[in-house]
């Protein structure tokens, strides 16, 4: 009898001077894995499994029976979840929560949940008791290729998304493919976005890929969707092990984001962060190749790529072009008022070099892209 195979092992290398690694698991139904790995590695006395009401519901019961049959202690802390839970206020319930019950500086937490999940976890693991181990088990595509991996923890303020957080990698991370049965189409999506820019700015091979399986992918095939995810986690921890803390070539993972960013500020996050990207994706390819970096050809390409997943290709015609430009040169990535926005130069590669991997790019070059977006066929 042929099984399911088992897990996979990427490395994450962290600074030389660390010596750190993280692992990076990938697999189908992990439970019993991760607490065979737990109570080998022994990260802590006990564990504080952190998670969101919706995963906790679907995914936290079997995890715990498999960590109390490995002899762990764990107990479950659930806080609100979703974007509006990733607050100052639930990081500090969650550490009241602990300290009541219990939890000294040898315990560890295990982060069940998306990128929400993730992100506060995690932030709590950097803080609590001056820093304890942590472990990332995310349950959606766009917390298993992205938000877990790279070691950012955060939480958003009235000003902004992220302004408060810390590094603090997690010792490990384990994406259970099983966790996606239960994601909804929409969700699905919105982490096949990150995919298509991971293969976008670092692997052409990775796009041809995604072009070919596109139905098997959004179908939740095993095999399509398993050598996309290790792929798309290979891209990711190869670009955070150059440059860990964004001070160069990390800043290409910004790729699409730029204008992603202005049209969700601007419809007010009416539309979804997938969808942003989407269409951030096709927009800033079309930039590059205004700056003669990518053929016109390739953006025909990535359009029909975003397009093939589900995804929005151009700015709605309603979306009045001369804010979503202003709503760019207030990205946090602007310098002295000009947006920077990370360039390809051909599918599968960034543009830029050791000198710099971002480009200041002019309001007129924004708004003649906006306006070209809005003028293009497709939804
Ligand atoms: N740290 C980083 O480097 C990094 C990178 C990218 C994004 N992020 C952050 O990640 C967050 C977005 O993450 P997300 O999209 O995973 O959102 P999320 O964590 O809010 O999850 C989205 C929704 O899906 C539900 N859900 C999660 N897993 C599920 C499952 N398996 N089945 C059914 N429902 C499930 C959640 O309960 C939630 O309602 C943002 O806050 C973003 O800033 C962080």
């Amino acid at each position: 009898m042929t099984g399911a195979p088992g897990p996979t092992r990427m490395d994450l290398h962290h600074p030389a001077e660390t010596g750190r690694v993280t692992p990076l698991w990938v697999g189908d139904r992990l439970d019993r894995f991760v607490a065979e790995e737990l109570s080998r590695q022994r990260l802590g006395y006990r564990y504080a499994l952190i998670t969101d009401p919706r995963v906790a519901a679907r995914h936290a019961a079997p995890l715990e029976a498999a960590l109390r049959d490995a002899g762990l202690e764990v107990e479950r802390l659930v806080f609100a979840g979703g974007e509006r839970g990733k607050t100052r206020a639930a990081k500090a319930d969650l550490e009241d929560r602990l300290f009541e019950a219990g939890f000294g500086r040898d315990a560890a937490i295990v982060a069940l949940g998306g990128g929400v999940v993730g992100d506060v976890a995690g932030f709590v693991a950097a803080t609590y008791h001056r820093g304890i181990p942590w472990v990332a088990l995310p349950t959606t595509l766009l917390a298993m290729v992205d938000a877990s991996i790279g070691g950012k923890t955060a939480v958003d303020l009235p000003a902004g998304k992220n302004l408060i957080g810390a590094f603090h990698p997690p010792a490990a991370v384990y994406a259970d493919l099983a966790a996606l049965d239960s994601l909804p189409d929409e969700r699905l999506r919105e982490g096949f976005a990150e995919v298509l820019k991971h293969a976008l700015v670092a692997d052409a091979g990775l796009a041809t890929f995604l072009d070919d399986h596109a139905s098997d992918l959004l179908g939740r095939r095993p095999g399509p969707l398993r050598h996309a995810v290790e792929v798309s986690i290979r891209v990711k921890a190869a670009i955070v092990a150059e440059d860990p803390r964004e001070a160069q070539r990390r800043a290409v993972l910004n790729f699409g984001h730029t204008v992603a960013h202005a049209l969700e500020s601007a419809t007010a996050y009416g539309m979804s962060h997938g969808d942003a990207v989407g269409i951030g994706l096709v927009v800033e390819a079309d930039l590059s190749a205004t700056r003669g970096l990518l053929q016109a050809s390739e953006v025909a390409t990535i359009r029909r790529l975003v397009g093939r997943f589900g995804l929005p290709t151009r700015v709605p015609p309603g979306l009045e072009v001369d804010g979503l430009v202003e709503r760019c040169e207030h990205d946090k990535k602007a310098r002295r008022g000009a947006p920077r926005v990370a360039l390809l130069r051909r599918i599968g590669a960034a543009a830029g070099s050791a000198a710099g991997w971002t480009f200041a790019v002019t309001r007129e070059e924004l708004r003649d892209a906006f306006r070209r977006s809005q003028e293009s066929p497709g939804g």
